[in-house]
């Protein structure tokens, strides 16, 4: 059975958990405790026979709000669960007022890219070397934005 739920302090180590198992730099339990407490903070996850397998986090910063991190399980890919978050975030974020989110990914994670691309995140910046790897490399960082439809009381539908 799986189920979205809403993120809260108390699931801080489960999502430190997933993190740990999706990136190379992860963070830790009390990092995402210190994310979840600033206001307008906006976690979703979902939970796969009761373990926490997908999750988005997202902090408001001067009215926009920046997803902060996207990850699924890697046992748990290709199923639509980012899919589903995002869609799902976007309209808990369009409810919230929310006119435009962003995010940075790096320039080589096709995957990632072509999900934001689907629900309508267009490239408007780039960092050069932004991201370091534990491998010692380097990455880029592409910035996406996109700009919610508050009028329709709807978030943004995926195009692929
Ligand atoms: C990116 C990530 C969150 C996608 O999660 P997911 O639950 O597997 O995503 P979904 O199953 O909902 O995929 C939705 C669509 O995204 C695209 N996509 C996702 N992973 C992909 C991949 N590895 N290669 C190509 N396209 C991919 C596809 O269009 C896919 O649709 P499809 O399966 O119908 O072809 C996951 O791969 C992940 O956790 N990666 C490591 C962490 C990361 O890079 N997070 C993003 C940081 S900005």
């Amino acid at each position: 059975m799986t189920e979205v739920v809403r993120l809260l302090s108390e699931d801080a180590g489960h999502m430190a958990e997933l993190h740990a198992a999706c990136f190379d730099t992860p963070w830790d339990e009390s990092a995402f405790r210190d994310l979840l407490a600033v206001p307008g903070a906006l976690a979703l996850g979902i939970v796969e026979d009761g373990r926490l397998v997908s999750l988005i986090l997202s902090a408001l910063v001067a009215g926009e709000a920046d997803i902060a991190t996207v990850a699924t399980q890697p046992t748990a890919r290709r199923k639509g669960y980012g899919r589903k978050l995002l869609q799902e975030w976007l309209s808990a974020s369009v409810a919230l007022g929310t006119e435009r989110a962003t995010l940075d990914v790096a320039a080589d994670n096709e995957g990632a890219i072509g999900l934001y691309e689907a629900f309508g995140f267009t490239p408007d910046g780039r960092r050069p070397n932004y991201y370091r790897r534990a491998d010692g490399t380097k990455a880029d960082a592409i910035l996406y934005s996109l700009k919610l439809d508050t009028s329709a009381g709807l978030g943004a539908a995926p195009t692929a």
